[in-house]
């Protein structure tokens, strides 16, 4: 048996390749043709074919990370199943890598998922205990729950939580995009500084908000790479001109936030470039990050605070459905200095009533 690399759509053994993917996995598991011109451009992201003579008899994906190599898909051809091959090409890969090799199956719920986990652990594979989650590919689906399996032993929380960090923001990061009618929501990247700064710079956004306006493109990209990087941190990207103009995320109790939350809260915070004031950006970007929270990642509450006088936000949280909830006098904020902050709330029962 070879192997064969894939390295472009246009590659004689695509298309074969592609027909096997589609029926080997379910809609919400599959990259858009879009996520898979971006995977390959990824120089850690490689497809390979295996052939035994000229038969195709399946591929696997994979993305080549320091310590451990990661297999996003792998298939063998539906005709010739049953008989040796899957171990044949998982034995021909892990000599080939020579790493600890991490992949992820279903759940354990019927006979199927049993026999998969019996052949992953016959090939060498030791079942890990983490409670993980995939992230989306597609919108409108929730990330869905999956076992770890890896070569040699279990992980350690600490390289799994490694290879978590690596699966969102490498391998998943280039397809977490929202969209709404005018905006692309997308994570940001470091390339992204320069309009960043352009926009952030502006004393009329940030110290309203509680942060300092940011001073150079360098500042913007330490900025990007410690504060904007949080996971459900997304650039707001005008469709018309693919430029980042605004930011808006989602906060959760373990990372910066305002709101004393509950388990099951999160708190939504946001700002858009002054040119594009008034015409209704954030809104639109705060309604698609509502779906996210209510609809995607089974948050029940809602939080949204806003500094005393910032009239323009609170507009924003009453066009989005959030009702007043209460205020905190005395507040230190980020800047050192003592505010009254106001907060309003919204739940996933006032929300489906909307
Ligand atoms: C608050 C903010 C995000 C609003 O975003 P937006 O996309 O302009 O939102 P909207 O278009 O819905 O406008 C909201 C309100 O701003 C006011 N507004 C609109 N255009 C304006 C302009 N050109 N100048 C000043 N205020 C304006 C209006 O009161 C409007 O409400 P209305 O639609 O009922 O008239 C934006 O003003 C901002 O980035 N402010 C600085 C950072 C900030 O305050 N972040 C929130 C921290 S809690």
């Amino acid at each position: 048996m070879k192997s064969v690399l894939i390295d472009n759509s246009n590659c004689t053994l695509y298309k074969t390749f592609k027909d096997l993917y589609t029926t080997s996995f379910p809609i919400f598991e599959q990259r858009t043709n879009e996520q898979q011109k971006n995977a390959f451009e990824k120089e850690n992201y490689y497809l390979i074919s295996y052939l035994d003579e000229d038969r195709f008899v399946g591929f696997i994906s994979y993305w080549d990370f320091n310590t451990y190599v990661y297999i996003e898909h792998f298939a063998v051809n539906t005709e010739i199943r049953g008989k040796g091959y899957g171990s044949k090409i998982l034995e021909l890969f892990k000599n080939s890598v020579n790493k600890t090799v991490i992949l992820e199956i279903d759940p354990i719920k019927d006979e199927i998922s049993k026999a998969r986990l019996r052949f992953y652990i016959k090939n060498g594979f030791y079942e890990n205990i983490y409670n993980h989650h995939h992230p989306v590919y597609r919108e409108g689906f929730k990330p869905h729950e999956l076992i770890v399996m890896t070569t040699e032993r279990p992980l350690s929380v600490k390289e799994y939580l490694e290879f978590k960090s690596n699966l969102d923001e490498v391998v998943m990061g280039c397809y977490q995009y929202l969209t709404t009618q005018r905006l692309i929501l997308r994570p940001w990247t470091e390339s992204d500084a320069e309009s960043l700064y352009k926009y952030a710079k502006d004393p009329a956004i940030g110290p309203i908000a509680g942060w300092p306006p940011h001073t150079s493109v360098e500042n913007s990209k330490d900025v990007i790479r410690n504060i904007l990087s949080a996971p459900e941190t997304y650039a707001v990207v005008l469709k018309e001109t693919n430029e980042p103009i605004g930011s808006v995320g989602i906060m959760f109790g373990d990372s910066v936030h305002s709101a004393d939350m509950k388990e099951g809260d999160a708190e939504i915070g946001y700002w858009i470039g002054v040119p594009y004031w008034g015409q209704g950006l954030i809104p639109e970007a705060v309604n698609r990050l509502l779906v996210r929270c209510f609809d995607e990642l089974d948050t029940k509450r809602v939080w949204c605070g806003y500094y005393d006088g910032n009239t323009k936000s609170r507009r924003v949280m009453d066009k989005c459905g959030f009702k007043y909830h209460h205020t905190e006098e005395g507040k230190i904020s980020p800047l050192g200095d003592e505010r009254t902050e106001h907060f309003t709330l919204l739940t996933k029962d006032d929300w489906n009533k909307k």
